[in-house]
């Protein structure tokens, strides 16, 4: 077992849990134990052949309850190139649409003797529910407005490997906090590795009770931007708003968009970063999405599907019975 930051405990105790639903029950050394587990996957991933067929004969059931690109392709990929057998499933071809319940998915899913299910549903502690019910790890690919947690661990692997740490970094995450599972997960995951995290939002967009995360609360964003690390952007989810919560997106732009002109404002080694899918010209606008030497947005993708790969890979060792994990 490799260990760069941190002795870990040997084996399962290095990571104790079964499922993966959110960041909030993991110790710091647990999740640097899934950042160090990574790094192997990346390197994997930049060769022309990348296969390692560890999860051979292992059934993996990504259950979609809700759209999905990168995410889905991201588990699809991280599945297939550790050699298991990979089923997708869209809420749109289900039974769901039809009234069967969640328990009733669960079941379903359960009796297919699946080894690892991973599950996105619009509904918060939707996983939670199918994790109870099912005899497999159930990994959270993100629940209504709770948790998003490969994300963060994509998140802070990319910031990890761009910044050489992340312990003692200022990160300011700015737009649509209040809807925002990536937001949430990301705040537990880099306070919780020693981070500073400033929340910046307009304050129809900042979630009541918010310091309790122990964050900044910003609703100035030239203000916000001072002096930090890393910038990370999110997308407006309008999705999930119900009435007016902005003027106007130019408006928006106007005060919360990520510009040239903003940007100018920190050092140059600032970076910037941005979960997708990006509307660009309103949070976010090309010109500083595409900076080459300044955006990790391309790197987040690619650290998501060594992520991913890290956390099947781990999850698994007990059905598998990899010494040390029985
Ligand atoms: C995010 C999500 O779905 O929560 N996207 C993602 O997983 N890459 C963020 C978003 O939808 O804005």
């Amino acid at each position: 077992m490799t260990s760069r930051e941190s002795p870990y405990p040997p084996g399962s105790a290095a990571f104790p849990h079964r499922d993966l639903v959110g960041i909030d029950v993991l110790q710091p050394h647990e999740i640097l134990f899934l950042l160090d587990e990574a790094a192997q996957w990346v390197e994997l991933g930049r060769r022309p052949t990348k296969h390692d067929d560890r999860l051979a004969g292992l059934t993996i059931i990504n259950a979609f309850f809700e759209n999905s690109t990168r995410t889905l392709l991201s588990f699809e990929i991280a599945g297939k190139r550790l050699g298991a057998d990979v089923v997708n499933m869209h809420a749109a071809q289900s039974s769901i649409k039809k009234g069967e319940t969640l328990i009733d998915t669960a079941m379903t899913l359960n009796a297919m003797h699946a080894d690892a299910i991973v599950i996105r549903h619009g509904s918060s502690g939707a996983v939670q529910l199918i994790a109870d019910k099912v005899d497999c790890p159930v990994l959270n690919a993100g629940d209504g407005q709770h948790e998003h947690p490969t994300q963060a661990l994509l998140d802070a692997l990319t910031i990890r490997n761009a910044k050489g740490r992340i312990d003692g970094l200022t990160v300011v995450i700015c737009g649509d906090i209040l809807h925002s599972r990536v937001a949430r997960s990301n705040i537990l995951c880099l306070t919780s590795l020693g981070a500073r995290v400033r929340v910046c939002a307009p304050p129809a967009l900042m979630p009541a009770g918010i310091e309790e995360m122990k964050v900044e609360v910003f609703h100035d964003f030239n203000t916000a931007i001072e002096g930090v690390d890393v910038v990370m952007m999110l997308r407006l989810q309008m999705e999930r708003m119900e009435g007016e919560f902005i003027p106007s997106p130019r408006e928006y732009r106007h005060l919360y968009g990520l510009t040239e002109e903003r940007l100018a404002r920190t050092s140059p080694d600032t970076l910037v970063m941005h979960p997708g899918p990006m509307n660009r010209g309103i949070e976010i606008d090309s010109t500083v999405a595409d900076l080459v030497d300044r955006s990790l947005i391309t790197r987040q993708v690619e650290m998501g599907v060594a992520i991913r790969m890290a956390c099947l890979d781990v999850l698994t060792r007990r059905t598998r019975k990899v010494e040390g994990w029985q």
